[in-house]
């Protein structure tokens, strides 16, 4: 039997996308170094998948920093010696906020790059040539309509953008270094939000998020006063800053149809936006939230936040074409899911 290791699976679209690769019946193993997730996870993504108690071997956990390759090793030996080789790895583990990446430059370039780079070398050593990897929307940076294309020029303008473009800039040499042996998939999330429809499962980031829908959470649950919208003289339909929000569902899925195609077809590697195609801005994002959940959502005005582009859309037609993957959940169900969780907890 053949194995999915997952790196960074108890986070936030690790843990789904594992439930996801439990449910259609995968071998998986999950490794993190838990610095900001917790092992706790695995035995709601167990619940939720119905896996029967005889077939809890389907899933293992090994807590494991990405840059440590001597254990890397070890543990994929291991699990060629348990006749459960590992031939692909979805790889999400990386350090993720844009804020503290311009802080701590190194501390990015070393977990996210240097990881992977080790990641990578075990890979190599132990004949396993498969990945997908969790790139971002952010490498695009600055663009013209903010309707973003495969082809639009990468120029990241923050350090976290810039270990995911290096990321994928390394991916692309190592490929065309062997053409036929490589099959990789370069995945660039727009703006994953929402959570599990179960309310199970979801994001729980430690200390103090920076992206908006937790924080429209917090708000929600009153642990805050009130969201501080950064900005409302954009040149968007209301003033407020314009993403593509997708749900946390879509985005595992979108694992799901790539680990299938690449397997299915000739080496190759590609790159792909997953994202609904459609924006919504600051304040409609509130007055929907607040619609389905029926609470207030009290704001604030502020400054612009630095780095903060004004929209940043997907085209998703690649997506649609090459991988026959279309989002199905509306910007309605990432509200209620991702409040469903939060009230699960209180
Ligand atoms: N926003 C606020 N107030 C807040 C936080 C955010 O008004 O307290 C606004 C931002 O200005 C922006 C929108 O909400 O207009 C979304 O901001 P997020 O911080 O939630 O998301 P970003 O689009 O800035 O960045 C996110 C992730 C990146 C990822 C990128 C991909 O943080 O890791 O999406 O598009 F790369």
């Amino acid at each position: 039997m053949n194995t999915v290791l997952v790196t960074g699976g108890t986070g936030f679209i690790g843990s789904h996308t594992c439930l996801c690769l439990l449910e259609m019946g995968f071998y998986i193993l999950i490794i993190d170094s838990n610095v900001n997730s917790s092992k706790k996870v695995l035995n709601k993504i167990k619940k939720l998948s119905k896996i029967p108690k005889e077939d809890d071997n389907r899933v293992d956990f090994l807590k494991c920093d990405i840059r440590n390759e001597d254990l890397l090793n070890r543990i994929f030996k291991k699990k060629l010696e348990e006749n459960k080789k590992i031939t692909s790895v979805i790889h999400f583990a990386a350090l993720k906020s844009v804020s503290e990446s311009d802080q701590f430059p190194l501390k990015y370039w070393d977990t996210n790059v240097s990881g992977t780079i080790s990641l990578l070398k075990v890979m190599t050593a132990n004949d396993c040539h498969t990945l997908i990897f969790s790139s971002s929307a952010t490498i695009y940076g600055y663009s013209k309509d903010g309707f973003l294309k495969e082809s639009t020029p990468i120029s990241p303008i923050n350090t976290y953008g810039k270990t995911k473009s290096t990321i994928e800039q390394i991916l692309n040499e190592l490929f065309h270094s062997q053409p036929n042996l490589w099959r990789i998939a370069n995945l660039r999330y727009f703006n994953p939000i929402g959570a599990h429809p179960s309310g199970f499962i979801g994001e729980d980031p430690f200390g103090m998020p920076n992206n908006i829908f937790p924080l429209i959470i917090k708000v929600a649950s009153r642990e805050i006063d009130y969201l501080k919208i950064f900005g409302n003289d954009y040149d968007t339909k209301d003033g407020t800053g314009v993403r593509d929000y997708i749900h946390v569902m879509d985005v595992s899925e979108g694992h799901m149809v790539a680990l299938d195609f690449l397997t299915k077809n000739e080496p190759q590697i590609i790159q792909v936006n997953l994202g609904t195609g459609k924006g919504t801005s600051v304040l409609e994002l509130i007055s929907i939230f607040e619609k389905v959940n029926n609470l207030k959502i009290p704001y604030k005005f502020v400054e612009k936040r630095k780095g903060d582009v004004a929209k940043c859309v997907a085209d998703n037609s690649l997506a649609q074409k090459l991988l026959k993957w279309s989002p199905k959940k509306t910007i309605e169900e990432m509200c209620q899911d991702g409040w469903k969780w939060k009230e699960k907890r209180f």
